[in-house]
């Protein structure tokens, strides 16, 4: 696993989504994670969207099913598991000003629950879930295996579960890691970036039995040359961009030059995506 030079604590997750909602939101939209291209012709909101149902479809999700969204970010896939597959949703984002958007949609919704609350804290009852699903927020939890311990205990026997994670690919170089990986946990605000064996390992030992994990870095990179495109014309055309990349005192500005750096890292294969599918075993 990647660890950063720096350690990474939740208080640093919470305070670069609560700093950069703004940016995350208007040059990517509600949808904090990849977009998933299969043709290449879809729009950046229709491949955010497709991302969610390919992991849908993985959960042969059944209506009236209890999933819990592990880092939620503004509730917007559990609005859209619970709207295409009507299924009811516990979302958690650790994230205070994250928690309040999305609340706005759970108070459209009866099938919505968001807690602004950190998952290795969580309080639920074992085997409060049909489903857990986490969308690029493993990457962000100091203990990697106490997510995968707390998913496996929050699980009702015959459970499944679905993670889409940054992942590093193993047997790094030296450069990868001094140049890309280790800059982007410690800009990103990664405790810590684990390969494709680390996640398997993980969830086995958690008691998961794994079914699949797919490789997708090839189909979701391109998220990362419209980042970077966007991000470019918002500078030259919003004042707001340029003042917050001149403000010494913005901590997480530093993520526009990470943008770059996971840009690059997806070309040279450093940095992988991956969707793990497992389930707790009914015995
Ligand atoms: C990259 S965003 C993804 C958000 C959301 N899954 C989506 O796809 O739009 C990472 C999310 O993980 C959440 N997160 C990180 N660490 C967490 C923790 N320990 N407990 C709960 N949420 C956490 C963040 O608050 C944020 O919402």
């Amino acid at each position: 696993m990647i660890i950063p030079r720096k350690a990474q604590t939740a208080a640093d997750v919470a305070a670069h989504y609560n700093d950069l909602d703004v940016f995350y939101r208007e040059v990517w939209g509600d949808h904090v994670h990849h977009g998933l291209w299969f043709t290449g012709r879809e729009t950046s909101a229709e491949a955010a969207e497709a991302l969610i149902e390919y992991l849908a479809d993985s959960l042969m999700l059944q209506p009236n099913d209890h999933v819990c969204d592990v880092g939620c970010g503004y509730g917007a896939t559990a609005e859209w598991l619970a709207r295409n597959r009507s299924v009811s949703v516990t979302g958690l984002t650790i994230s205070a000003v994250q928690a309040q958007h999305a609340a706005m949609r759970a108070a459209k919704s009866p099938l919505l629950t968001f807690l602004h609350q950190d998952w290795l804290e969580n309080t639920f009852e074992a085997g409060s879930f049909d489903c857990v699903v986490a969308i690029e927020s493993s990457e962000h939890m100091r203990d990697k295996q106490l997510f995968f311990d707390e998913a496996y205990r929050t699980l009702r026997p015959g459970g499944r579960i679905a993670v889409y994670a940054w992942l590093a690919r193993s047997r790094t170089c030296p450069w990868e890691e001094r140049y890309l990986l280790e800059p982007i946990c410690r800009e990103g605000r990664l405790p810590g970036m684990g390969s494709m064996d680390d996640y398997r390992e993980w969830a086995t030992k958690s008691g998961f039995v794994v079914d699949g994990f797919e490789d997708l870095s090839a189909r979701v990179r391109r998220t990362w040359t419209i980042c970077a495109g966007r991000f470019m014309r918002k500078l030259l055309t919003e004042s707001k961009y340029r003042g917050y990349l001149m403000d010494s005192k913005a901590g997480n500005r530093i993520f526009a030059l990470t943008l770059v750096r996971i840009w690059i890292a997806y070309g040279t294969g450093s940095m992988q995506y991956g969707l793990l599918n497992a389930h707790k075993p009914r015995a």
